[in-house]
């Protein structure tokens, strides 16, 4: 963490701090289903109002084009208050009089959430001019949203250049877990990467194979490596267009001395929908009317024996159709020995991305992982090897 100024670092008492949170909360008809993101923050607000520091929450909500009543934060800081146990004051703007008043308004320890920053479009430009009308709130910036770092916005970019900048305590326990996973791994380092299509995931891909000693391919992107090889794939779905590219991927893994892991056997199904009617084959046995839905149980079980030969593990997409009971059996198989080896201290576990935190809390394994990102992109582009323009920018910062 040397390269970042910390809030140890920082003096607080009487100081506005503008908190660039993320409180993007995945909301149904109104209600917050899942607050991790909320909870991971906590501890740096605490921090801040503790210190007598006045906190000024910032943060997007949804992608607005324009000011828009249904993307609006003022919920949000309801939200905020409960789970902080203080008030939380709501500004209808982030920057003009709205923002001004309220933020003249804090008392040392006093916290105040300014409405979504997206509602102008400086935010998404990284606009000059905006980052500097946010930068006449604060005396000091903290970024604490590490899950929205990849954007190169003027809250997540642009205000770190403005003032003097310190990353967030969840941000750095971020920062800490995957540095650990990836650039300064224990070996052997074995990657899961799962998923629907190559497509998307091309550059991870091709990042992995440098960095990692296995690759353990799960999900319908398997099935298009096995199309690629001439073996027969059915109704499953498959990228006819990414064939030569799986293939490129799989001599690109043994130049680097990365081996690639595919199953053996599969789980087979007519439709796909919960409780189909389905069958384990080998993979040699597809039939034309049936489709690849789950890793079958022989490969499931291989795999959950090898990772005991690991030392880190990085886990990126589910392995079959984990959200159709009974299909998420291989996915369940392999988390869960994934956690007993975590919790026996002999493995380091980082998970993340939305389906992956998702199916890991379904096989119960959520909380027994080394460490479970709240990130979606930026979790991805961080696997794929590429800076984070916000996290960037807090390590050039020199203001301070
Ligand atoms: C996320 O939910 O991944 C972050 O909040 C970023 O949101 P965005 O993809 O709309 O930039």
């Amino acid at each position: 963490m040397a390269a970042f100024k910390t809030l140890n670092d920082a003096e607080l008492a009487g100081k506005r701090v503008l908190l660039r949170v993320d409180l993007n909360l995945p909301v149904e008809n109104g209600r917050i289903t899942d607050a991790t993101r909320l909870e991971r923050i906590l501890p740096t607000m605490r921090m801040i109002a503790d210190r007598g520091g006045k906190l000024v929450l910032l943060s997007h909500f949804g992608r607005p084009k324009g000011r828009d009543e249904a993307n609006s934060l003022r919920t949000m800081a309801t939200a905020v208050s409960e789970h902080l146990g203080r008030p939380v004051a709501f500004a209808d703007d982030c920057i003009g009089e709205p923002a001004q008043k309220a933020v003249a308004a804090l008392q040392n320890g006093d916290v105040l959430l300014l409405e979504n920053t997206r509602f102008h479009k400086g935010e998404e430009k990284n606009d000059p001019e905006f980052a500097a009308e946010l930068a006449r709130l604060g005396d000091i910036y903290v970024n604490d949203g590490f899950s929205v770092a990849h954007r190169a916005h003027a809250t997540t970019e642009g205000l770190a250049h403005k003032l003097p900048a310190y990353v967030g305590l969840s941000m750095q326990a971020e920062l800490e877990a995957l540095s650990k996973a990836l650039e300064k791994p224990a070996r052997p380092l074995a990657a899961i990467v799962g998923g629907a299509k190559i497509s998307t995931k091309l550059e991870l891909l091709g990042n992995l194979t440098k960095k990692v000693d296995y690759l353990i391919i799960g999900g319908a992107m398997a099935n298009t490596f096995f199309a690629a090889r001439g073996i027969k794939t059915g109704k499953s779905l498959i990228e006819k267009e990414m064939f030569s590219t799986a293939r490129a991927i799989v001599d690109a893994a043994r130049a680097s001395n990365c081996e690639i892991i595919l199953p053996t056997d599969v789980v087979l199904a007519m439709e796909f929908k919960a409780n189909a009617e389905h069958r384990v084959s080998s993979i040699s046995g597809v039939t034309d009317v049936e489709m690849i839905i789950d890793i079958g149980p022989r490969s499931a079980a291989k795999l959950a024996y090898q990772l005991q030969s690991f030392k880190t593990l990085v886990w990126n997409g589910p392995f079959g159709a984990f959200e159709l009971p009974p299909f998420d059996e291989g996915t369940n198989t392999i988390a869960r020995a994934a956690a007993d080896l975590t919790q026996a201290g002999s493995l380091l576990t980082v998970a993340g991305g939305g389906d992956t935190v998702a199916a890991l809390n379904q096989a119960g394994v959520g909380s027994k992982f080394s460490y479970i990102s709240t990130a979606g992109g930026a979790f991805l582009e961080w696997l794929e090897g590429k800076e984070l323009p916000g996290v960037e920018a807090l390590k050039m910062n020199k203001t301070a």
